[in-house]
């Protein structure tokens, strides 16, 4: 691989993606990692990423100073590039000025170095940086400027070493990209050969390894990550697979059908749907809270997948495979975080269909570990998912179920269905599914507004739409949607769906509000 060493902000995810998006493998080390560590890795290119503005601060992470001596093609971004021209000798200036955002930089050798085919002499580059490195160390040759900065890249071609001032990672720099592939496949020569093809086979060879002769068992939910997970051990152990689909009662329209047919005629998966709506119905009557739901949804879920797993479990027992592994959907971006360890706080307990009990006795296989949403997205395509389901908008593990603001009914989610789909269906059509992360409606069912149709007085909910653009859920804006659409749906919805007599829109981002409205 080609690892990048973190040191703590937040751009080392993004460098992994980026490498990624140049066809080259990463993977992501702390910095605290030892240069015995990085050996055994093997890797075949280091990315220093940025992190903290000065190496002179307290506290500033630190590398095991042996990485740098492993002879292997490194390139430093911003703090990375400065622990570089420390290590090498070179000076690192406290110049308390801080250059920030879009800068002119001045390409010094636009045709002579590897790291700069392709980059026009002058051109925009993101800086984020307090300290500057004065001088270059000896047998590095300075590759840029910018007019504060007068080392803003520099290149030792002998050694493979490389660096830039500048963030090549972020999207305000226009040419960041072609950097990070001049250093890897020019500069360190590594070719651009990792696609979803391998990742299929890799993980396939690597199921089959861990997985034997046993029996799996995998949870589906309809979502992105679920499906390809299952997809991929179906691929490897198919006769040994049985996927469980627990139907709660609070998914929209079609996604039973979806799952059901379209999900099992292009995997061929043997599928158990769990028929769980009444239990859940019954379970949720009175409630109102939010925590409240979202707990019993959780409780009710892992009954319920319980229920199907005794039925898997005898049926083993019966034939003497044991049941020993369990599908999930892990990506590399929970495995990165929660080895970062820091504490966040609880805004609202997140159940996902997946988040099953602790105490199950299987071992888990977690074929996506290694990979990011839109991989993830690419492998489905690759395996012939269909689209609507591998190119599906997040949607809660609780479904419709934290859409009602009040208690949860039968009636209340055929009416929240209808409108949810005639939304989705109008945004679909409008061209719209690419620039929205996701468009939650939600059905306040304990408000009442006065409305007039035909001739008649109604007194009837609001639907509330919620057009959501977010880069990873953790932020977002509410999207703009142009005013013919808006009216479109909200000309349906009051026409077709009873007893909604008014569509409102939610033009509040996150923070302050969440993306759902429980
Ligand atoms: P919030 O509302 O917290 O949502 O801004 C952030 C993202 O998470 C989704 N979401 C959930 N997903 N189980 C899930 O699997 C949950 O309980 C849950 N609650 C929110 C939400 O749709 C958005 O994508």
């Amino acid at each position: 691989p080609v690892l990048v060493v973190d040191f703590g902000a937040q751009y080392a995810q993004l460098i992994a993606r980026r490498v990624r998006e140049a066809s080259v493998y990463s993977e992501i080390v702390p910095h605290t990692v030892t240069a015995e560590e990085v050996r055994a890795k093997n890797p075949i290119g280091i990315v220093l990423s940025g992190g903290p503005s000065s190496v002179y601060e307290q506290g500033a992470p630190q590398l095991d100073p042996e990485v740098l001596e492993l002879g292997v093609p490194t390139l430093g971004i911003c703090y990375g590039f400065q622990v570089m021209a420390q290590h090498f000798g070179g000076e690192v200036a406290q110049t308390g000025q801080r250059e920030y955002g879009a800068t002119h930089a001045n390409v010094v050798d636009a045709e002579g170095n590897a790291l700069l085919v392709d980059q026009p002499a002058g051109q925009t580059v993101w800086m984020s940086h307090g300290d500057s490195v004065a001088r270059a160390p000896e047998g590095f040759e300075v590759l840029a400027s910018t007019e504060s900065t007068p080392v803003a890249a520099f290149a030792n071609d002998e050694r493979k070493l490389y660096g830039v001032q500048w963030h090549p990672e972020v999207k305000h720099t226009p040419f960041g990209q072609g950097i990070i592939e001049n250093f890897l496949h020019r500069a360190a020569g590594i070719p651009a050969d990792w696609n979803s093809g391998n990742v299929i086979a890799e993980q396939v060879a690597r199921i089959r390894e861990q997985v034997g002769d046993a029996r799996v068992i995998s949870a589906l939910s309809g979502g992105v990550d679920s499906a390809v997970s299952t997809a991929l051990v179906q691929r490897a152990v198919g006769e040994q697979l049985t996927a469980v689909f627990v139907d709660h009662g609070l998914l929209r329209k079609g996604e039973r059908e979806q799952v059901q047919q379209d999900y099992v005629a292009a995997t061929g998966v043997r599928l158990v749907t769990v028929d769980a709506a009444d239990t859940f119905l019954d379970a949720l009557a009175g409630v109102t809270d939010p925590e409240e739901k979202r707990k019993i949804i959780g409780r009710e879920f892992i009954r319920a997948f319980e229920a199907a797993e005794r039925d898997l479990l005898a049926e083993a027992a019966a034939d003497g495979t044991p049941i020993k592994f369990l599908v999930q959907g892990t990506l590399y971006p929970d495995v990165v975080e929660s080895g970062g360890g820091a504490g966040t706080a609880n805004i609202k307990s997140h159940h996902n269909v997946g988040g099953l009990p602790e105490d199950l006795q299987f071992e888990l296989v977690e074929p996506l570990r290694t990979l990011f949403k839109d991989e993830v997205r690419a492998i489905g395509r690759e395996l012939g998912l269909p689209e609507a389901i591998v190119g599906r908008q997040p949607f809660p593990g609780p479904g419709l179920g934290i859409r009602i603001v009040g208690e949860v009914t039968r009636d209340r989610l055929d009416l929240l269905r209808e409108a949810d789909a005639i939304a989705r269906e109008e945004l679909s059509r409008a061209g719209l599914d690419q620039e929205i992360w996701q468009c939650p409606v939600v059905l306040l069912a304990d408000v009442r507004s006065v409305g007039v149709q035909g001739d008649g007085r109604t007194y009837g909910h609001p639907i509330v739409l919620r057009p959501v653009s977010s880069e990873d859920a953790m932020t977002a804006d509410w999207t703009r949607l142009p005013y013919d659409v808006l009216a479109k749906i909200s000309n349906r919805i009051t026409n077709e769906v009873r007893e909604v007599n008014r569509v409102v829109l939610d033009v509040t981002s996150k923070p302050p509000g969440t993306i759902e409205w429980e």
